[in-house]
């Protein structure tokens, strides 16, 4: 059972309250989904104020309890920050476990996090909020601990016993968080030298990254995977129409009232954004919170040092549009074509493939922007130097001429360009270069 508890006598001022209650049921049906849980109920529940030991007035509580029962529910999931108070005495009187918002979301992270560095965050969140849930629960308890001497002191209690042992594991945490973060300045170290652009994927919760991620890199795994995909399997490489390579990033998904322990573990999920070429903002335009829902993750793209506004890197892409009838559709084009044309959002549906094409070719002019493209042609003889050209530059399409010498077009960082001239004398461009024709779903990126 799902309850969002909507407090009459004391609105919200932050921005997420802006939101309708029945679109935040709706979200908490759709987190607790997330985690596999079987919604039977949902329900608004209307207070006038909040009890310090039930949260929920005597008579909700006796109420939700008889419903709890009848529908044989194991676990109700109030949508509100509970003490630990309160979380105890609602899962007495209601017969079911009770998960808070914070718990719910914890959760969600935990099921997601699938890089170390984001399973140690998640971990790290969750003792950070336990932690401080002993000092507010437990202090007035204080429990005196037995004689035995070695968790601490003779006298220790058991809140002290079991604050240290959750701070001594944090301290490990953030020993191993520390490793974890220089084995990836490393790694994307690496990467930078093998010249893929990045693309990353944000956006609120279920506004469909996933989906979008998987329909952009279904082709066949390519070698940019072999590289990446043991070390983050949220990295993957996509094929531009013009046949260059970048690698896409999916991240974890924006959640409004983000619990305040739960910031770090989201960041750093999120630093791949900081260092993406292109950031592309996936919004559920089908949402009819869509608005507020851009607004948040516009705010913490801030945070991160991204102005959506004015960061040229940053491309809307408004998903879903299979769901709009025709005049909202319309009325959507309308209002995106009215945007500057660098700037202008990309109307796609990630489920039926719709607008797949633009969006490519969107993000493969914003990747141009800047890049210089080159011709190198490379004798028959210097095999190695081909290899080279493979293996740090994008290249974007290889012919073979004649005599036997290999012509490679290649996109490269004007501060490149130098160093490239010095290694292979024969390199025409950036002027005289026309790009290739489009491909559609080329093959392998070396051919024989
Ligand atoms: P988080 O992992 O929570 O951040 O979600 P996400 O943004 O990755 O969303 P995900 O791809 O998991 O999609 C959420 C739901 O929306 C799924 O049920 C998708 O099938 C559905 N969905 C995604 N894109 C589309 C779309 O273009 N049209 C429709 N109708 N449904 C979509």
């Amino acid at each position: 059972m799902v309850i969002a508890p909507v407090v009459s006598a004391r609105p919200d001022p932050n921005a997420a309250a802006q939101r309708s209650p029945e679109a935040r049921l709706d979200e908490a049906v759709g987190l607790a989904g997330a985690i596999d849980l079987e919604v039977v109920e949902s329900r608004l529940v209307t207070l006038s104020e909040i009890r310090p030991a039930t949260f929920l007035g005597k008579g909700k509580v006796a109420e939700l309890a008889d419903v709890a029962k009848a529908e044989e529910i194991e676990l109700v999931v109030v949508d509100a920050a509970l003490s630990p108070v309160q979380q105890r005495n609602l899962e007495k009187e209601l017969g079911a476990k009770v998960l808070d918002r914070t718990g719910l979301i914890l959760e969600i992270f935990g099921r997601r996090a699938r890089t170390k560095e984001g399973v140690l965050q998640v971990e790290h969140a969750h003792l950070t909020w336990q932690k401080s849930r002993l000092v507010r629960s437990w202090t007035h308890l204080e429990r005196q601990r037995g004689g035995f001497g070695f968790l601490g002191g003779p006298g220790e209690t058991q809140i002290e016993a079991d604050r240290r042992v959750i701070g001594e594991r944090i301290l490990k945490i953030e020993r191993e968080l520390e490793q974890v973060k220089r084995t990836r300045g490393l790694h994307r170290a690496g990467r930078k030298r093998v010249p893929y652009p990045v693309v990353a994927l944000v956006g609120y919760t279920n506004a469909g990254k996933s989906t979008l991620f998987n329909r952009l890199t279904r082709a066949d795994v390519t070698a940019a995977d072999m590289l990446f995909a043991t070390l983050d399997p949220t990295l993957r490489s996509i094929r531009m129409p013009h046949g260059a390579t970048a690698i896409l990033s999916d991240t974890v998904g924006f959640i409004s009232e983000l619990p305040t322990q739960l910031i770090a573990a989201f960041r750093a999920t999120l630093e791949e954004v900081i260092a993406a070429d292109v950031i592309l903002h996936v919004r559920d335009v089908s949402h009819g919170d869509s608005d507020a829902q851009a607004a948040d993750v516009a705010s913490v793209l801030r945070d991160l040092g991204v102005d959506p506004e004015v960061d040229p890197r940053v491309l809307e892409v408004w998903n879903k549009v299979d769901r709009l009838a025709a005049d909202e559709r319309a009325s959507l084009a309308a209002t995106a074509v009215r945007r500057a044309a660098d700037r202008r959002p990309l109307l796609v549906s990630a489920l039926t493939g719709e607008g797949e094409d633009e969006l490519l070719a969107a993000v493969e002019r914003r990747l141009s922007t800047g890049r210089e493209t080159l011709i190198v042609t490379v004798d028959s003889s210097d095999g190695s130097g081909e290899n080279w050209l493979f293996e740090h530059c994008d290249v974007m399409d290889r012919t073979v001429d004649e005599d036997g010498a290999v012509r490679l077009t290649i996109r490269v960082e004007p501060d490149r360009v130098d160093g490239l001239r010095r290694r292979f004398p024969n390199v025409a461009g950036p002027t005289a270069v026309k790009p290739a024709a489009p491909r559609r779903r080329p093959g392998r990126r070396r051919s024989a």
